[in-house]
Parts: C-alpha cells; sequence; structure tokens
C-alpha cells in the first residue's frame, strides 16, 4: 500500500509535455506582465496619458482660457512644456508645495503613475 502511494506521488511529481508547455507559457505571460509593469514605471505611457488627460482637457485644451472660478485665473497651457517641470508642478500641487484650488484638487486624485503618464502625453505632441 505505502508503496503504490509513494509511486502514485512520484507519477504526479512529474509534468506531462502538455503541463510543462503550460508552465512555459505562464511564465513567459508572467515576463511579459513584469517587464511592463517595468517600462510604466521607468517612463509613462502616453497613451494612457492621453485617457486621463480628459480631465484636464475641459481647462488646459483651450487657448487663452481664464477660469473664473474661485477667481479669474489664466490657464497655462500644457502642451510643449517640459516634462520634468510638468511632474515637479503636479507633484507640488498634490503635497500642497504649490498651491492653486482647482489644481490641488484635481492633484490629490492622480497617483505617481497617472502624473509621468500625462507628462508622457503631453510632452509628446498632447494638447
Ligand atoms: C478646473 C480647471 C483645471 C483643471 C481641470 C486642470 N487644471 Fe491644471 N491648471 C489650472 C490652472 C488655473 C493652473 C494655473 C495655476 C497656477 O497659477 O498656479 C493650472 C496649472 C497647471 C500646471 C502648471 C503649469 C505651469 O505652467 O506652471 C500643470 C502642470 C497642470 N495644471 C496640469 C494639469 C493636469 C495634468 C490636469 C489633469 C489631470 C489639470 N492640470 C487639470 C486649471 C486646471
Amino acid at each position: 500500500m505505502a508503496h503504490r502511494l509513494k509511486w502514485h506521488l512520484l507519477k504526479k511529481g512529474v509534468p506531462t509535455m502538455k503541463q510543462s508547455a503550460m508552465i512555459k507559457l505562464l511564465a513567459g505571460s508572467l515576463l511579459l506582465a513584469i517587464s511592463s509593469i517595468a517600462q510604466a514605471q521607468a517612463g509613462g505611457d502616453a497613451a494612457a496619458g492621453k485617457q486621463k488627460a480628459s480631465m484636464c482637457a475641459g481647462c488646459h485644451a483651450i487657448e487663452g482660457y481664464r477660469t473664473a472660478f474661485p477667481k479669474v485665473y489664466h490657464v497655462p497651457k500644457l502642451k510643449g512644456q517640459h516634462g520634468e517641470y510638468m511632474l515637479k508642478a503636479l507633484e507640488g500641487y498634490k503635497d500642497g508645495s504649490r498651491s492653486h484650488p482647482s489644481m490641488n484638487a484635481i492633484a490629490v486624485t492622480l497617483t505617481a503613475q497617472d502624473m509621468k503618464d500625462l507628462v508622457a502625453y503631453y510632452t509628446s505632441g498632447g494638447k
């Protein structure tokens, strides 16, 4: 009985061809997922940024636009801004070191990745 059980375990422990192919496939897709995460962390994803920019366009996409609330403010253009500067500005609005009510409210909702994606979008020709 004990012998039979051992044999059974041994048989189960050796992956069949089909199983090892599956394992390779799984390992491969895991690697792919990891490398795409690494890529996203290294820089921003302009395509993702474009989607996120829809919440900025209401104010920033209009040339010469001035917000009427809470005061009349000129809204700077984001297209063509320097990436490093833009990222710093967004981080500043988020942590409060730079203050403006509209931008503070927006920036607190952004993650570090959102900011990078947005910067990638705006520095790659997005408006
Ligand atoms: C409600 C209107 C409004 C929305 C929505 C908005 N912004 Fe702004 N943003 C402003 C205004 C007004 C300023 C100028 C604030 C100041 O003078 O400090 C500004 C400033 C900035 C600046 C600094 C620019 C500079 O030249 O100093 C950046 C960067 C920025 N916004 C990015 C964004 C991004 C990215 C989004 C979307 C996630 C966004 N904003 C959404 C109104 C808005």
